[in-house]
């Protein structure tokens, strides 16, 4: 295991499992964990795919308790799997924590798509907590145009004196969010990066300024980049390099990684750019 970082924000490269042990119990306020699916997403050359559902599952379940262990008593836990395991996941942690919402990020796929059965076009999130009647929500940090009421300036005549609807409310649990694109400014090279929109929802509602977030499937660190830009604390854990390498650029812990400079690679239609940004030199 490597540490990297400040108090503030720290960069850890090792194995979760490993690096959850050695943290303080009841010590994290917020816990976002996106692992590998078990759907065969190539990380960085390691496939991730186990031999069995079960052996899948067992492996979740021990990662799982020990997130448990570590959230505080008026922590938060949001998990993410694939659709077909996520059921799983939700009867092994209703028996431990309460699940307060079962979210569905969806989101529209230009992508090649299935033509002989309904196409995924979503991926699930639990949000638990340890303790139904004290944890964290900041609902007014999140709130979403109300479309339907407001937009059309209904008039709710239940309401002893007759108002117009309220133009704002607290989300639902079916999120609309873009996923990463090649082409849009917060792409990392990485298989399943989430939206720093998504996150942005969830530290902001789950944490307060201070909080310690902690994610253990860091992938490009998009939770630690989304906390710093909250003034949250955060703590990154990812087994491959290559992806360290991104959480350190993103965080500005350092520029280089065991001696050799990190750089961002370059996008195809950036050298493109790059190439146009300099002819008019050779003109000088
Ligand atoms: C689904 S991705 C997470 C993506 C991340 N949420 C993001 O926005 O970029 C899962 C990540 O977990 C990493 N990983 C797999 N097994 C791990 C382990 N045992 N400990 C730490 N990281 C692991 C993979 O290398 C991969 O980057």
């Amino acid at each position: 295991m490597e540490i990297f970082g400040t108090n503030q924000h720290k960069v850890i490269f090792g194995d979760c499992i490993d690096v959850l042990k050695e943290l303080p119990d009841n010590s994290v306020d917020l816990i976002f964990a996106d692992p590998p699916y078990n759907i065969g997403k190539n990380f960085n050359g390691q496939i991730e795919k186990w031999n069995s559902e079960e052996s899948y599952l067992n492996w979740c379940y021990n990662w799982l308790d020990l997130c448990i262990k570590k959230i505080k008593e008026s922590g938060s836990f949001y998990v993410m799997t694939a659709t077909q395991f996520m059921p799983y996941f939700d009867i092994y942690l209703r028996n431990k924590m309460t699940i307060l919402s079962r979210i569905c990020w969806y989101y529209d796929s230009s992508g090649v798509q299935a033509k002989r059965y309904y196409g995924s076009m979503y991926e699930p999130i639990l949000f638990c907590v340890k303790d139904k009647n004290n944890y964290t929500f900041n609902s007014d940090e999140i709130l979403v145009e109300a479309k339907t009421g407001a937009k059309r300036k209904l008039i709710d005549y239940r309401k002893s004196i007759p108002t117009i609807y309220n133009s704002e409310k607290v989300p639902g649990n079916v999120w609309e969010f873009p996923r990463v694109r090649y082409r849009m400014e917060e792409y990392e090279n990485h298989p399943t990066q989430k939206p720093t929109e998504l996150l942005k929802r969830i530290i902001k509602a789950s944490s307060n300024i201070g909080d310690l977030v902690l994610d253990p499937f860091a992938g490009t660190f998009t939770t630690n980049y989304v906390a710093k830009e909250l003034n949250r604390n955060s703590i990154g854990i990812e087994i491959q390099d290559e992806y360290v390498k991104i959480g350190l650029r993103r965080l500005n812990i350092s520029n280089e990684f065991r001696g050799e400079k990190i750089e961002k690679k370059i996008r195809t239609f950036e050298m493109h750019n790059t190439q146009f940004v300099k002819q008019p030199v050779l003109f000088d």
